[in-house]
């Protein structure tokens, strides 16, 4: 490309909303330890939007099958614990869907336990789960995974530490920009108010962007509880960014 066609192209960069203040997670806060060790030493550096930040990976289909978008059926056997289903839209910050784009989960088993060298909690692996599932969007922006209800587990954040049941997402959207990472909580789970990592989102709303709602257009008969979870990438209405990574 030559230089004044890219000079061309920069004029077109249309640049993200910045995130609503408050609905996004604290980046110090105190009750979530890990926070302590990670929260930048500097103040932040607004990068103005480039090509780089407004382009992005794009995945192929190739790569993800249609069975990848369920995790009760990559074993012999079916899981142990709660089948359910959870589906949703993925949007962009204008409300419009995003299609072809990659929702990646992860999640604990029925008993709270992380197929993962680094949890050695007492509780049971399932031979039948290994807790990890893909799934690319349809032209509506939708997404449908078949799974098992996680378990809560314990976490050595502060005495007597438990996480509320959640599923972690991962989504690459159709930039760098629109990168997310996020935890996906059920309603009504009665460790929310004792959970540092959600409550590190000032915002209420933005907190409740986080947990599903039951819905029983999505619930299948005789066989499957099922959630909405709506996912938006970047502006107004973002789904907030996890702060951390494990657990
Ligand atoms: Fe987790």
């Amino acid at each position: 490309m030559s230089k004044p066609e890219k000079a061309a192209l920069m004029t077109r960069v249309v640049p993200y909303q910045r995130e609503e203040p408050g609905s996004q997670p604290t980046l110090l806060y105190e009750p979530y330890r890990a926070t302590i060790r990670r929260v930048p030493r500097n103040p932040l550096v607004v990068l103005p939007p480039t090509l780089s930040e407004v382009t992005g990976p794009v995945f192929g289909h190739e790569e993800v099958s249609d069975g990848d978008g369920d995790l009760t059926r990559q074993h012999s056997g079916e899981p142990l614990g709660e089948r359910i289903v959870v589906s949703g839209r993925v949007l962009d910050g204008n409300g419009r869907p995003v299609p072809h784009t990659l929702v990646e989960i992860w999640q604990a088993n029925a008993a709270g336990r992380y197929c993962h060298d680094r949890d050695d909690h007492p509780a049971p692996l399932d031979p039948n789960f290994s807790g990890a599932g893909r799934f690319l969007t349809d032209e509506s922006g939708m997404y449908r995974f078949v799974t098992i209800k996680p378990g809560a587990y314990p976490w050595k954040n502060h005495s007597n530490a438990w996480r509320p049941a959640h599923i972690h997402f991962s989504l690459f959207g159709n930039a760098f920009a629109t990168r997310l990472v996020t935890q996906m909580y059920f309603p009504g789970d009665p460790l929310f108010a004792f959970d540092p990592i959600l409550q590190s989102i000032p915002d209420e709303r933005a907190r409740q962007r986080l947990i599903a709602n039951f819905d029983l257009a999505t619930t299948q008969p005789e066989w499957a509880l099922g959630y909405q979870f709506d996912i938006v990438l970047r502006g107004r209405d973002a789904t907030p960014f996890e702060d951390q990574r494990w657990p």
